[in-house]
């Protein structure tokens, strides 16, 4: 993402769905010294924790903004490029937001973005899905609606850009694992990240806790060692284009 959108010495970059403000942080270190990063998220919670974490990074160039992307409360032409990574697909109307994103990118600005590719290419999402799915715990997932894999289409997201109104689009699968060193890990992480999981496993008698565990770890037999450690295959589309 940051290739695609290049920071430069004295640019401004909006970070938007920033969460903890990874992604910005990595350019606000390019436009240093002169420019900066807006790390803006719809959360005020989430940008509590990115200021902690600018605060250890020693980033002095980093301004925190409550922004919904769907409603950027920023000036026409603002800034020079947008960082977006597992934002977009979360939003009621990504039309809207992309049409936000250009509006605020000065002409010729770069906007790049990140989405989860298919839920089937994404194992460790799919796998704990279908758990819930079929002890009925989890309804599936509706078409067409916000969720993690919304935007999970090659040739839809590069029609979305276009549509905003972006130039140059391009959108590239990116493929890559996720390492856990047991499942123990993976089960807690899982737990950790995704709160549709915690909160319907969680709410469950503890022995139907035990055999969610049990069966999971069969189906992800596939992608474990025989030291017992995981790898994940996981899959995003990049997306990028020119205001
Ligand atoms: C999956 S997290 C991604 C966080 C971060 N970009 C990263 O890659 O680690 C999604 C974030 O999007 C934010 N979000 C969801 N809808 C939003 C919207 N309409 N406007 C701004 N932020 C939004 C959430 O608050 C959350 O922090």
């Amino acid at each position: 993402m940051l290739d695609a959108v290049d920071p430069q010495p004295g640019q401004r970059v909006l970070e938007l769905a920033a969460g903890l403000g990874e992604t910005g942080f990595l350019a606000a270190e390019m436009v240093a010294p002169t420019g900066g990063v807006i790390t803006s998220d719809q959360a005020d919670a989430m940008l509590d924790g990115a200021r902690r974490r600018a605060g250890e990074l020693g980033l002095t160039n980093v301004e925190f903004q409550v922004l919904n992307a769907e409603w950027i409360d920023l000036p026409v032409a603002s800034v020079d490029a947008v960082l977006c990574r597992w934002g977009y697909m979360l939003m009621a109307d990504p039309p809207v937001a992309l049409s936000e994103t250009r509006r605020v990118l000065r002409p010729d600005g770069h906007v790049a973005l990140a989405v989860w590719d298919s839920l089937e290419r994404n194992p460790w999402a799919l796998h704990p899905g279908v758990e819930l799915i079929e002890r009925g715990l989890a309804p599936p997932p509706q078409p067409g609606a916000p969720g993690p894999f919304a935007l999970a289409d090659k040739q839809g997201l590069r029609e979305l850009l276009r549509s905003a109104g972006f130039q140059e689009v391009w959108v590239e699968r990116l493929a890559f694992t996720q390492r856990a060193e047991s499942f123990e890990e993976f089960w807690e992480t899982t737990l950790d990240m995704s709160r549709g999981f915690h909160d319907a496993v969680l709410a469950r008698p503890e022995a139907e806790i035990a055999d969610i565990r049990g069966s999971l770890a069969k189906r992800l037999k596939p992608f474990t060692a025989g030291d017992g450690s995981l790898e994940i295959p996981m899959q995003a589309l990049m997306g990028a284009g020119t205001a």
